[in-house]
């Protein structure tokens, strides 16, 4: 099947819906106004249907093709992040504290461009799309309250693609990894009860501040002293909270944290050594531990066929130059969820671009991409959907 073309009134459409959606962010399960737009922009369209409120914002948009066929599930998310937006431009966040600085505008955005391309050819589709919209990807999740709600069945999904914009990569490139493709994601916090006391006379307490000191330093020792040199982990304390004053022993301190991993392995590992650690630690200083581990996303495991296929599809849009196996990522996702129901590909839409100074990590308060990567990223996920629905 030859490339579509992205029409050019249907590209810059994309690009305002982007604006319109990162002008207005929502975080996680309160995405009220992104929902009702993405329902309004979806409205009518010949052979859509739309549900929405599954898991509180979600919504499905279901395109029936003109022959009989698989279902591919196609998941953009659509949650903004608790981020204070430093940009300038006339579509920074009207919400203040809340920014789209992950690119979750962007997916939706595209989604909506390729569900309208496919709508007008869906004649030729030998099976459905589900398009899903997912609320919070940036936590508590959403994929698994939309998987409980019934959202693989009626009809039944067969396969899976995700993406994700990614300033790690070019403006033009696709990045796809077989395999694990972004880390099995754990969160912990450890309540440190010390003894508080006066600055003045340590003798008499049990200095909860120094206790998380040594706590957090022994826990460096979990990634390079416990886990093999040959697999990947990361162990990360992103929050200290302790003490009221400059002369008073902070009665108790508060650390929290994150574990990442890919293998099952290191992913039992983490939890025990990071227990074992600050549990003892503790103790070893007459502070009582208070830990509480929970794993919040499983790793990201593309499916390697679908791969190659989405890999095959990307190479008609960019050439095959531009399709680059990407390194693993040691993010979280809750699109693993998807992947773990049925086989799928998750893959990675560049957008950097440096020579437009656009080359911030994800999550700052400055993110920004490179919008022509929002025609390249609609382009290839409606190829992906043209071929796998061809069989
Ligand atoms: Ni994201």
């Amino acid at each position: 099947m030859p490339t579509l073309e992205l029409p050019a009134a249907l590209a810059a459409e994309i690009v305002e819906l982007r604006r319109d959606f990162h002008r207005h962010p929502e975080l996680g399960f309160q995405e009220e106004r992104t929902a009702r737009r993405v329902a309004e922009l979806l409205a009518g369209i010949d052979g859509l249907t739309v549900t929405s409120g599954i898991a509180k914002t979600g919504l499905v948009a279901l395109l029936a093709g003109g022959k009989p066929g698989p279902t591919l599930l196609v998941r953009a998310d659509m949650d903004g992040l608790p981020i204070h937006e430093l940009n300038q431009h006339d579509y920074r966040s009207c919400h203040d504290g809340v920014m789209h600085a992950c690119g979750h505008d962007a997916h939706m955005a595209m989604q909506i461009g390729a569900i309208k391309l496919l709508a007008a050819r869906r004649g030729e589709l030998a099976g459905n799309v589900k398009f899903i919209f997912q609320p919070a990807e940036e936590g508590p999740g959403g994929a698994k309250p939309m998987i409980e709600a019934g959202v693989m069945e009626n009809p039944h999904v067969e396969a899976a693609i995700g993406f994700h914009i990614w300033n790690n990569l070019p403006v033009g490139q696709i990045g796809i990894t077989e395999g694990p493709c972004m880390a099995n994601t754990d969160v912990f916090e450890i309540r440190i009860e010390g003894k508080g006391g006066h600055g003045a006379m340590p003798h008499l307490s049990v200095d909860s501040v120094v206790v998380a000191a040594h706590v957090i330093t022994a826990l460096q020792t979990v990634v390079s002293r416990n886990v093999s040199p040959l697999e990947r982990a990361v162990v990360t304390i992103g929050k200290v909270e302790a003490g009221d004053r400059h002369n008073i022993i902070a009665h108790t301190a508060r650390l929290n944290g994150t574990a990442r991993s890919f293998s099952d392995e290191v992913g039992q590992l983490l939890p025990e050594r990071v227990t074992a650690i600050a549990t003892h630690v503790c103790e070893a200083f007459g502070a009582k531990c208070h830990m509480h581990y929970s794993n919040v996303y499983p790793a990201v495991v593309n499916d390697a066929a679908m791969c190659r296929r989405v890999w095959a599809s990307a190479e008609k849009v960019v050439g095959a130059q531009n399709v680059i196996a990407a390194q693993p990522s040691m993010g979280g996702e809750d699109m693993s969820f998807f992947l773990q129901a049925v086989p799928g590909c998750f893959f990675f839409i560049g957008s950097k671009n440096p020579a437009k100074g656009i080359d911030v990590p994800h999550h700052h308060p400055e993110f920004e991409i490179d919008e022509d990567s929002l025609a390249v990223g609609t382009r290839v996920i409606v190829q992906a959907v043209l071929d796998y629905l061809a069989g």
